[in-house]
């Protein structure tokens, strides 16, 4: 068994640390524990500061639990908290890897989606977002996929990287397709319900589909560590839990606790990621627009990433690599399989985005004039 080398996250780690300007992040607005806690006052404080720092539930705290059935409208028990939304995904491709089964992935996508089945030897099939169909997830195209030894069909809307959304009813034909065949129907909300455009209900109305979602997107709190499955099927439930008492036993206390607090007033977190996005977007409108001779992109219409390319044609890597040198974090699209394209995160500057914009435009004047000149 071997996991193949995760590019995006070895070219975060290798910059995102110490740089000025990142632009590579896909999550929102910086939150601290302290600006969390402030949501609930002094008793959250409290509650925060002398909790027991001992062994959790498998299935999450009751108070989480509770917490996301009230905020995603379902019962308590069709909730199965996880170690964000990474261990999901470990645990459906780790229960989905029986011999000669096929899952079917979206290209690009998310690195995990496709090297936890690929080392588990399970056979994977991509349906692509492509530029020329302004990234439009094709059904057509899935259902073509699909066989009698398809375990699951995973869907991520708002997409990651190139934040293509799929309408409801999109989502409804897919759920009713996998369903009527016995395959599971995966849909990952991390990015949920942050939209630009025409916006989506969340799946969890639908019976037999198993929702994803985390706080590390939409809820730009990656370092609670806290993810949620939706789950109806009581059998495969049970796996879930199994599965993760095994993997990782229960959540970190202190996470369950700020995620609790966060979910409790997700009004006003969401809003805060929501406001952001949309502000910072409008601002790379009109960059994109001013740009459109060297950077070619296509609007976002949910989450908080584009997938821009270079007019050149040009693969990503080293226009990256440049604009590392001037405080500036994109990721090449080589980490997606796509390398002439790249990540461009808007939310995660925050206020900071006119000012990331200032540095790119030089940035992106000298490469252009570089290239004339070559
Ligand atoms: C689409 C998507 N799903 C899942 C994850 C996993 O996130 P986490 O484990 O932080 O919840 C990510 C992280 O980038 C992602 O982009």
């Amino acid at each position: 068994m071997r996991l193949k080398p995760f590019l995006l996250d070895a070219w975060l780690d290798s910059y995102e640390h110490g740089i000025e300007f990142d632009l590579a992040a896909s999550t929102g607005p910086i939150w601290t524990a302290n600006q969390l806690l402030d949501l609930e006052g002094e008793q959250a404080r409290e509650r925060y500061l002398n909790h027991k720092v001992v062994y959790g539930r498998p299935a999450g705290a009751d108070s989480l639990r509770e917490a996301i059935a009230g905020m995603q409208g379902v019962s308590v028990d069709c909730v199965q908290v996880v170690t964000g939304a990474s261990e999901a995904l470990t645990v459906l491709m780790w229960l989905a890897a029986e011999t000669g089964a096929n899952v079917i992935l979206p290209l690009p996508g998310f690195a995990t989606f496709s090297a936890l089945p690929e080392s588990l030897g399970v056979e994977t099939r991509f349906y692509r977002l492509r530029r020329e169909n302004n990234f439009h997830i094709d059904l057509e195209e899935i259902k073509g996929l699909a066989d009698s030894r398809t375990k699951l069909i995973l869907v991520n809307s708002p997409h990651h990287p190139t934040g293509a959304t799929m309408s409801d009813s999109e989502i409804e034909a897919l759920h009713e397709f996998a369903s009527q065949r016995g395959i599971q129907f995966v849909i990952d909300e991390v990015y949920h319900p942050i939209y630009h455009g025409r916006e989506s209900q969340s799946a969890v109305r639908l019976p037999h589909a198993t929702v994803i979602n985390d706080l590390s997107k939409a809820f730009p709190l990656a370092g609670t560590r806290t993810g949620w499955m939706i789950e109806r099927d009581a059998r495969r439930r049970e796996q879930y839990w199994t599965a993760r008492a095994y993997f990782s036993v229960c959540n970190n206390t202190a996470g369950e606790i700020l995620a609790e607090v966060a979910i409790r007033n997700h009004a006003v977190v969401l809003k805060k990621t929501q406001d952001t996005a949309s502000r910072n977007l409008q601002q790379l409108d009109r960059f994109m627009a001013a740009h459109r001779d060297v950077l070619g992109w296509i609007r976002p219409q949910g989450g908080m990433t584009g997938f821009p390319w270079l007019v050149s044609g040009e693969d990503t890597r080293s226009f990256c690599q440049a604009a590392t040198e001037r405080g500036i974090l994109f990721a090449p699209g080589d980490c997606f399989d796509v390398p002439s394209h790249f990540r461009f995160g808007f939310a995660a500057a925050g206020d900071n985005f006119g000012r990331a914009l200032d540095r790119l435009e030089e940035f992106v004047k000298s490469w252009s004039a570089k290239m004339v000149t070559a």
